[in-house]
């Protein structure tokens, strides 16, 4: 499968990544992620260019990792450093390949594709992460048995919360909302306003008025390849939104391959900062909202489609909440085959 190979993908939660190597698919390459004695973080293709062993199977001596099967050394680039057998002599195709990584909001990124343009100025502003001030986070992982897209579709749409979640419901129902869609750059929007409107059981959460009406937002951002930016909130009718309740969340998709997605997930909160039964509550909700109501829909969504990883190739019927998808997909679809397009044109030499 063609997937945006420029472009940063998070590989990992910060905390996952320790010395002691693992193994994570991702875009179908098997990677090997670990840190140095200094906690930088370091990804190398998990595969020993001798006889395949994964090196994640390995060892670190000092910064170098140690192929468990006959020894061949790598360094943290890639380049094979020791060669125990014979002459010692090191073959020049001995190495493997390296990624960029960086490591912003709690998150280990990678990127897959060129490293030269491996910039983290593009990792998109999930600032609520960063602020720990005026906000706390839990967080969260889960893998989906479905293509990604599925599973942008299901956060572009916020529709189905109404049906799908009842501790998200409002017992306006689906009518009550106002939606917007709209793009700025190759930045999606899908934005959902509820004023005057009951609460949910979420928004009880941290809801300390005695007001029980409101004045709601469910906001999705959406960039490529897969990184969505919740805006969740809920105020006092007409006051500004910097007073209310807000809770944003990161939802950040990485595909492991056409038929399985990395899920990872924050959610923030700047009510009730000390409260660390509600962490426990939060994270309970939010994990079973995800685990036992999107997954199961999503992944029968895929089994539907058996092999085919294009939802609108099977022309689907679509619904004016499908704005945002289809938007999103055409932009990914456009930069993938910009990329496509690039790779194939021989350079120039100059
Ligand atoms: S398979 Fe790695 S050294 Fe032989
Ligand atoms: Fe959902």
């Amino acid at each position: 499968m063609n997937y945006l190979r420029n472009a940063w993908y998070v590989a990992a939660a910060a905390a996952e990544v320790v010395r002691e190597p693992f193994r994570r698919i991702i875009l179908e390459e098997p990677i090997v992620l670990y840190r140095l004695e200094s906690g930088e973080p370091a990804a190398l293709f998990d595969r020993c260019p001798h006889r395949f062993a994964p090196l994640s199977r390995g060892r670190q001596i000092g910064d170098d990792l140690q192929c468990i099967y006959h020894g061949l050394r790598f360094d943290k680039a890639g380049v094979c450093v020791l060669n125990p057998h014979g002459s010692k002599s090191i073959p020049q195709t001995a190495r493997v390949k390296s990624y960029p990584l960086y490591e912003k909001y709690g998150y280990v990124w990678i990127w897959p594709g060129d490293p030269a343009r491996a910039d983290p100025s593009l990792i998109p502003e999930f600032d609520f992460l960063e602020d720990k001030k005026s906000f706390r986070t839990v967080s969260g992982y889960l893998t989906i048995d479905a293509n990604y897209q599925l599973v942008v579709d299901n956060l572009l749409d916020l529709s189905h919360v109404e049906f799908l979640h009842p501790m998200f419901a409002r017992k306006e129902g689906v009518d009550s909302h106002r939606t917007e869609f709209s793009q700025e750059g190759n930045a999606i929007y899908s934005r959902r306003l509820k004023s005057n409107s009951s609460l949910n059981d979420f928004a009880r959460l941290f809801w300390t008025s005695p007001s029980e009406k409101g004045d709601g937002r469910a906001n999705m951002r959406w960039t490529p390849p897969s990184l969505l930016y919740f805006d969740l909130g809920v105020t006092e009718v007409g006051a500004p939104v910097a007073e209310g309740v807000c809770t944003p969340a990161a939802h950040l998709l990485t595909p492991e391959t056409p038929y399985r997605t990395h899920y990872f997930w924050s959610q923030g909160r700047n009510r009730k900062l000390d409260d660390e039964k509600l962490d426990e509550i939060l994270h309970n909700s939010v994990h079973r909202v995800f685990t036992y109501e999107d997954k199961p829909i999503i992944e029968a969504q895929q089994e539907e489609m058996g092999e085919q990883t294009d939802l609108i190739a099977m022309r689907p019927v679509l619904l004016e909440p499908d704005i945002p998808g289809i938007r999103a997909r055409r932009v990914l679809g456009q930069l993938i085959d910009e990329e496509e397009q690039a790779s194939a044109t021989p350079r120039k030499s100059a």
